[in-house]
């Protein structure tokens, strides 16, 4: 992550998340498919399985977990493009449930995809791709305004107008990704859900895109959720973050909290892989090694999903599942033995340093 990205004066000075609307809440969000194994038979593939929390106006929720973890399926079904197999959402405190509902929230919720490539039309001019969403949801009254609102929408991501008339494959990645943002607000949303917006773009060009969000975030008042698997992207835009693991969220906190002083052992590993930039510092932090891929959802462990990684793990986490609970005012985990770990890092570390301190040489 770049170093140059400037922190938003107003994030540092908003309102805490306790004290803000709420404006999205999901409970109990379960998202199964069926995966053909045999003859007539299926299995379920639980890929967001229980999935509680709120999301307030003006926030910016971080969703962080390894490939396979559920974060785009969550994203998905957060957005009804997938019928939930349980759960409520609820949008403004009313519960959505008729199709009707399901429209209006829509309207107010859109989503930004990872490939900038894949996901604009080649065969279309940016003024008909931004300009698409006006005509579906038939929000310009002649071609007059929907020029003039798809200019606008292209001014806000920084799109000069001789734009308009070019094809994706004229532009790099970044400026696709701002065709994406641009198309995105066309429906003038108050919720965005980001799927890896900036995973494919170079270093340097996350830096802008990211800024750029911050910005209308801003101006737009915009609410966001925020996927990505680098943690400390996630860090930087997010007013909070939830960490999944197997479809579960297993940590939920105040982006800063949870990244310098993590309780799931999940997070403890997740932030000890984070690469530290101080030499002497990162020569006595311990590195937690995650050892094995993440279990198939198809046939996730007893107890605890992360238990057979997990450094700390004992014989009672093989025999219920933990919950998620509020173990301080805003911080939720969901682990039987919370905090334990980063004691052992942080005692090990001190140790470490003490030993480092005494190999030095004598002056
Ligand atoms: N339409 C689908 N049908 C069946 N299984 C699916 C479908 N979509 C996702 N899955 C499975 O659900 C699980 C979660 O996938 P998902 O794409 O949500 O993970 P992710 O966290 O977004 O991963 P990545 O970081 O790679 O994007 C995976 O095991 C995936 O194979
Ligand atoms: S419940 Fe047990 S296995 Fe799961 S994270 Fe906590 S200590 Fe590890
Ligand atoms: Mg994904």
């Amino acid at each position: 992550m770049d170093e140059n990205i400037e922190k938003n004066d107003m994030l540092e000075n908003e309102t805490p998340v306790e004290e803000k609307e709420e404006l999205v809440r999901i409970e109990g969000l379960k998202e199964y498919f069926d995966i053909p194994s045999g003859l007539f038979k299926s299995k379920k593939l639980k890929a967001v399985d229980d999935v509680s929390f709120s999301i307030m106006k003006g926030e910016t929720l971080g969703v962080v977990g390894e490939s396979g973890c559920g974060k785009t399926t969550l994203g998905r079904t957060l957005m009804y493009l997938y019928k939930p197999t349980s759960g409520k959402i609820f949008y403004k405190n009313k519960e959505i449930k008729t199709k009707q509902d399901i429209n209006n929230f829509r309207l107010k919720t859109t989503m930004v995809f990872q490939d900038p490539y894949s996901s604009l039309n080649p065969r279309m001019t940016v003024e008909d791709i931004v300009g698409e969403p006006l005509d579906v949801h038939r929000l310009c009254k002649g071609k007059k305004e929907r020029k003039k609102k798809v200019l606008e929408l292209m001014g806000l991501v920084g799109l000069p107008e001789e734009h308009a008339t070019r094809y994706p494959h004229e532009f790099s990645g970044g400026q696709r990704q701002r065709i994406g943002i641009a198309r995105a607000l066309a429906v003038n949303p108050d919720f965005i859900i980001c799927d890896e917006p900036v995973s494919a773009l170079d270093v340097s060009i996350q830096a802008q895109v990211i800024n750029m969000f911050e910005e209308l975030q801003e101006k737009l008042g915009l609410t966001l959720m925020f996927i990505a698997h680098d943690i400390l992207v996630v860090r930087h835009i997010s007013d909070r973050i939830a960490v999944m693991y197997l479809g579960r969220v297993v940590e939920l906190a105040d982006a800063d909290v949870i990244c310098d002083k993590p309780l799931h052992p999940y997070t403890v590993t997740l932030m000890s892989a984070v690469p530290v930039p101080d030499p002497d510092t990162a020569k006595s932090s311990q590195r937690i090694l995650l050892e094995g891929d993440i279990p198939s959802p198809l046939n996730a462990p007893s107890g605890c999903p992360f238990r057979t990684r997990c450094p700390i793990a004992g014989d009672e986490c093989a025999i219920e599942m933990p919950k998620l609970e509020e173990v301080e005012p805003g911080r939720f985990v969901a682990c039987y033995k919370y905090g334990q770990l980063k004691r052992t890092q942080e005692e090990n570390s001190s140790q470490n340093n003490s030993d480092i301190e005494q190999d030095k040489p004598e002056q």
